[in-house]
């Protein structure tokens, strides 16, 4: 099996990729694709550690040898916020790395998964997909915005709250990934009744806690670490399905027929042909039906932004 990673030598790109070739099965191939002309040199980096996952770097006009025959493909090209943005000011100038990247995998290997990191995550995946559909190999079940880093956040500091060992507490995430559009279903956390202040609280954290990093880095980027090992568990997890692995469940951001919005981010079993039913969260608080209501016009709106960018050039 073949994952491809583009832009590879960014924060993300960097560490994502040294935990794919730490591991990934034995016999797979990783290939490191950035605008960057390090990228060969960060796959020559990698090679030297000794696992048997292959690895290959390439740049400027090899976009078509780094997707050629991949099954994975994860989009994480882009630039990051600094204090003050929102993550949709990132659109302007993600949009077109988006598309173009999508464009040419469409092109190269259409059947592929595609992964989507870059943020905007809520208007980048629509992008993708309305680019997949008029190259005509749109595949919703292969369409996936990787919104694990609020889940892995969700659970972390759910763990420390409850003073439980980390790694031993899951919780659904739902919506999008933007402020208020990420809604941790904390009602439905296994043993445990959070009062009314302590979910809002949790709540809140998890909803802010790219903004705690943008601000924590003052100016160098957003969160690279968490992420990465956060898309190293999405992936790892598409991976398994693929292999045939039963019972591999994850939050992803997908066209999956919500009554919600177009795209949204739920629980879905993966399989050997990507996300095969999504799966339902569990019933809502008042509390937490009043935050999905609010959050869906902004949902829908981000996801609109994207639709018209690909159908509606100006
Ligand atoms: C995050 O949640 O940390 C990422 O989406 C990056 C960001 O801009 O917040």
């Amino acid at each position: 099996m073949k994952i491809t990673v583009l832009g590879a030598a960014g924060g993300i790109g960097q560490a994502l990729s040294l935990l794919l070739k730490m591991k990934l099965p034995a016999g797979f191939k990783l290939a490191l694709y950035d605008v960057a002309p390090v990228a060969p040199g960060i796959a020559v980096d990698l090679s030297h550690i000794p696992t048997d996952v292959a690895v290959k770097g390439f740049t400027g006009d090899d976009l078509p040898k780094a997707l050629e025959a991949s099954n994975v493909v994860v989009i994480c090209a882009g630039i990051a916020r600094k204090p003050g943005m929102h993550r949709a000011d990132l659109f302007k100038f993600n949009a077109g790395v988006t598309r173009d990247l999508i464009s040419a995998g469409a092109a190269i290997c259409p059947n592929a998964c595609f992964c989507i990191i870059t943020n905007p995550v809520n208007s980048m995946v629509p992008i993708a997909a309305e680019v997949l559909k008029k190259a005509g190999v749109y595949n919703p079940q292969k369409l996936f915005g990787v919104t694990m880093l609020d889940v892995i956040r969700a659970e972390t500091f759910v763990a420390n709250f409850l003073g439980r060992a980390a790694g031993t507490i899951r919780v659904n995430v739902i919506g999008g990934h933007s402020g208020k559009t990420i809604l941790p279903v904390m009602s439905q956390v296994g043993g445990f009744e959070f009062t009314d202040e302590e979910a809002a609280a949790l709540v809140r954290h998890i909803q802010d806690a790219g903004t705690e990093v943008v601000d924590a880095k003052a100016g160098n980027g957003s969160a690279t670490l968490a992420m990465a090992a956060a898309g190293y568990r999405f992936i790892n997890a598409v991976v398994r399905g693929l292999m045939e692995e039963e019972n591999v469940i994850e939050c992803a951001y997908v066209e999956g027929g919500s009554q919600h919005s177009r795209f949204f981010s739920q629980p879905m079993r993966l399989g050997k042909e990507g996300w095969y039913k999504v799966l339902p969260y569990g019933p809502l608080t008042q509390a937490e039906k009043d935050s999905l209501d609010l959050m869906l016009p902004t949902l829908r709106d981000e996801i609109r932004m994207g639709e018209d960018f690909v159908l509606k050039p100006e």
